[in-house]
């Protein structure tokens, strides 16, 4: 070509899904373009001047943020950040940003130029399917460890009682009796390792309506101990799911909140133990790798101590438990029985705000 095509370059910046930020010497906003302005939720008018440390910088980031920006703006060193943690709005996001130094040509003005990309959605869809991968492998493990524990318990069980029989002693009685008592108890464990043998029977179901047998489950339980507040979206449409079994993974998550705020009494000094049930149709969402348009979430909120920071990362895996007499069996069975309607469970903890979320996709599965 003899000729270059003119372009606009500022047309061109704005149309970039790549964030672009401009920064003077002192480090303060010289520029943004329309992505970086929808990143940071701010427009150019009023991030003009502003510190870039007050949004490139979290103050839970241990990196020197500030060192940095001044070091490249005096030697001309480019860097890069990969899962960098940015404040917007004073929540986190994770982004990866390359800083370079812009030579402008004017001795007063050395810019840094600035390209940021979000990564937040991608780190969330790589590490659920991590943890989908690593929970069928557990529930696998769990499930054979169940059968071979069950299938002696049987004979144990048998014999015992001809021992009983036989021994016809009460002196013996007592031993014979805990030995059957303890096999039932083993049994029933295996069982609950086996998780729901029944085939799944899908219906149109509303969900409001096992939420609503699930809280006056909860209130008979704790005997309005414990304030119930419930936010519906009564416009909700059907889903085609297994009732009863929705009934078990909602039960299992509020049964969890509910001891969770029963069993540390001690942190409610100031506030009353609250579960909150609400539901709402969520937009965009990706369940197990796939985007849906939209889905159903039902959020079982408390107000409670949190999910020990140690098991949060693990918390659906099966045996996992923070309780001395928990089985770590609930929420694994439930994250399981979700994934059977194509949905899933997410939590969010911290200390006075733990939110179970259920989705469940309702364009692929919406009853017409
Ligand atoms: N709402 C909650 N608040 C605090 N901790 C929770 C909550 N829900 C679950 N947990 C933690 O997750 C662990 C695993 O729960 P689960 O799988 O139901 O097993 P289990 O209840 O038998 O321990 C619990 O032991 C508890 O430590
Ligand atoms: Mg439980």
């Amino acid at each position: 070509m003899d000729q270059y095509p003119t372009i606009d370059y500022r047309l061109l910046v704005d149309n970039l899904t790549t964030a672009i930020l401009l920064v003077d010497c002192n480090l303060n906003i010289f520029y943004l373009n329309s992505s970086c302005e929808a990143l940071f939720d701010i427009s150019l008018f009023r991030a003009a001047g502003q510190p870039v440390i007050n949004i490139l910088h979290a103050p839970n980031d241990s990196f020197n943020t500030l060192d940095a920006l001044n070091n490249t703006i005096k030697t001309g060193q480019a860097y890069t950040r990969r899962e960098a943690i940015i404040n917007v709005n004073f929540k986190d996001m994770h982004v990866d940003y390359s800083v370079s130094q812009l030579n402008t040509g004017k001795p007063y003005h050395p810019l840094l130029l600035i390209e940021l990309n979000p990564i937040d959605r991608m780190l969330k869809i790589s590490k659920e399917e991590n943890l989908i991968q690593q929970h069928q492998v557990a529930r696998q493990l769990i499930r054979g460890v169940a059968h071979e524990i069950k299938n002696p318990l049987g004979g144990i069980r048998g014999a015992t009682q001809l021992l009983a029989r036989s021994l016809n002693d009460p002196q013996y009685a007592e031993f014979t009796d805990i030995i059957i008592s303890e096999v039932d108890r083993l049994r029933n464990l295996a069982d609950t390792m086996l998780g729901s043998r029944q085939i799944p029977s899908y219906e149109a179901v509303n969900v409001h309506e096992p939420l609503e047998r699930v809280r006056s489950l909860i209130v008979n339980q704790t005997k309005k101990k414990i304030k119930i507040t419930r936010d519906y979206d009564l416009s909700l449409p059907d889903v085609k799911a297994d009732r009863d079994q929705l009934i078990q993974v909602m039960l299992n998550i509020s049964v969890n909140a509910v001891q969770a705020m029963t069993e540390n009494r001690e942190f409610f000094v100031d506030h009353q133990p609250e579960l909150i049930l609400r539901t709402r149709i969520q937009r965009l969402v990706t369940i197990n790798g796939v985007l849906n348009k939209s889905a159903i979430r039902i959020d079982i909120e408390d107000n409670g101590p949190g999910v020990p920071e140690e098991i949060l990362e693990s918390v659906f895996y099966p045996l996992v438990t923070g309780r001395a007499k928990g089985t770590g069996l609930g929420l694994s069975i439930a994250q399981n029985i979700m994934h059977q309607h194509n949905g899933m469970i997410e939590c969010q903890s911290v200390p006075g705000k733990t939110v179970f979320s259920l989705y469940l996709p309702w364009e692929s599965n919406h009853v017409a």
